[in-house]
């Protein structure tokens, strides 16, 4: 979800402002996606490296988090969405971790859209706390392959990214789903996120149906 920060400065707005336009968002995103047949959406709202971030910012973003939830997640649980968290809780208040567990718990029934929220998340991150996690289970090294591995990430039971859309026009994965996103589509836009709206979103699955996706094998195979 990039480009809160541009979005403000070209209103003189506080990048801040530029962060809350940007959660004003995410409801509007989940239902279009919802209501094109997406049955998975992932959003990136807060990476590991953004600890780097003044502290300030941290701060605000943070503080947003929780009001997001607080605000959203009993209108995303009557619509039937699943909320999962992909991350880690460390470094996170008592309070902000509970409410993450409890949004979390409250939809965990759910079968609408199932919401990935990415914060305090980092995809190398994820990739060594799998493989501590299986060292730790003193795991067979003949028995970790591909399935294990994925089932042991943040993201077990949730399907690969088909598309990966990055908004305000970079270029960058930015340590997002790494291991996950091996074949994924990426579609970049010059859109920032505040302003990622229902046409947006129209073009980029347009852009998305277009591609052909032979997973390294050949046409004739598929
Ligand atoms: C939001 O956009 C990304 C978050 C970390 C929440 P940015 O804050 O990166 O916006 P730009 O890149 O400065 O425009
Ligand atoms: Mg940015």
């Amino acid at each position: 979800m990039d480009g809160n920060g541009r979005w403000a400065r070209e209103r003189g707005l506080s990048r801040l402002q530029g962060h809350r336009a940007g959660t004003e968002n995410i409801r509007r995103v989940i239902s279009n996606f919802a209501n094109h047949g997406v049955r998975y959406l992932t959003l990136y709202a807060f990476s590991i490296e953004n600890w780097r971030r003044p502290r300030a910012e941290v701060r605000g973003l943070l503080r947003l988090l929780g009001e997001v939830i607080d605000r959203e997640v009993h209108n995303l649980h009557r619509e039937g969405v699943k909320l999962n968290h992909l991350g880690t809780l460390d470094g996170l208040s008592t309070r902000l971790q509970k409410r993450i567990l409890a949004a979390v718990d409250l939809t965990k029934t759910n079968t609408g859209i199932t919401l990935n929220l990415a914060f305090n998340y980092g995809g190398r991150q994820e990739i060594l706390m799998a493989m501590n996690k299986l060292l730790a289970q003193a795991t067979p090294p003949e028995s970790v392959d591909e399935t294990l591995f994925s089932q042991t990430l943040y993201t077990a039971d949730v399907p690969d990214p088909d598309l990966i859309i990055r908004t305000a026009g970079e270029h960058r994965m930015s340590n997002f789903l790494l291991w996950q996103s091996a074949y994924s589509e990426y579609y970049s836009t010059p859109t920032c996120w505040p302003d990622f709206n229902e046409a947006a979103i129209e073009d980029a699955l347009q852009a998305y149906s277009q591609r052909q996706r032979r997973f390294g094998g050949l046409q004739e195979q598929q």
